[in-house]
């Protein structure tokens, strides 16, 4: 085929094969949406529909030593996916910012990134059936104008939206640059995840 694909855009979907770390993740995460008080006022504040620790704890893998085992697993997620994007880092990227969601039913997250981060993802803790995929963007969107829409059945790179579904334990990686969103949870129960970005 005389055509070829350029200027990749990696995704990246590992494992968390641990029930038991993931079920004492899950158990710590609810205990942070009890005790939070300040994390619960800004979710509120902020129209955030559950809990998130986004904007009031920035020390989760020092304060409760699950969420350094959690760390651990993701170092290598993150330096597989490193090696997968071929980053010259002379080093290994390091853990910025960890922080944990409760998203209620009905709640969302619109299409945004992670500024100031080289690798940025989530690991999913607590997924009910309908909970929500997290839909990607082609960060060429706005550059598109008259371009042609993609047929139904266009290969998954020629898409301008993909849309991935986690699982419990699934690991989603992609650089932090990429614009991304989170769909309406249409269970009946919450959905735990735990998002972060990584830095030089
Ligand atoms: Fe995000």
């Amino acid at each position: 085929m005389p055509s070829r694909s350029l200027f990749a855009t990696q995704f990246y979907e590992g494992r968390i094969d641990d029930a038991d770390l993931i079920a004492e993740v899950e158990a710590s995460v609810r205990a942070l949406a009890e005790d939070d008080r300040a994390g619960r006022g800004w979710s509120k504040a902020n129209g955030y529909r559950g809990y998130t620790s986004y904007a009031s704890l920035d020390d989760l893998p020092v304060r409760d030593p699950v969420f350094a085992d959690l760390k651990r697993a993701l170092d290598k997620h993150v330096a597989a996916f490193a090696r997968d994007c071929a980053f010259d880092l002379g080093g290994r990227l390091k853990l910025d910012s960890l922080w944990v969601n409760v998203l209620k039913p009905g709640g969302t997250h619109s299409g945004h990134i992670h500024p100031h981060s080289v690798v940025s993802g989530t690991v999913y803790i607590a997924v009910p059936p309908g909970s929500g995929a997290l839909k990607l963007e082609d960060p060429r969107l706005p550059m598109l104008m008259a371009a042609p829409g993609r047929t139904d059945d266009a290969p998954e790179p020629l898409r301008p939206f993909v849309y991935a579904e986690p699982a419990v334990g699934s690991v989603f990686l992609w650089e932090s640059w990429l614009r991304h969103e989170v769909m309406p949870n249409a269970a009946k129960s919450d959905r735990i995840s735990v998002s972060f970005n990584y830095r030089m």
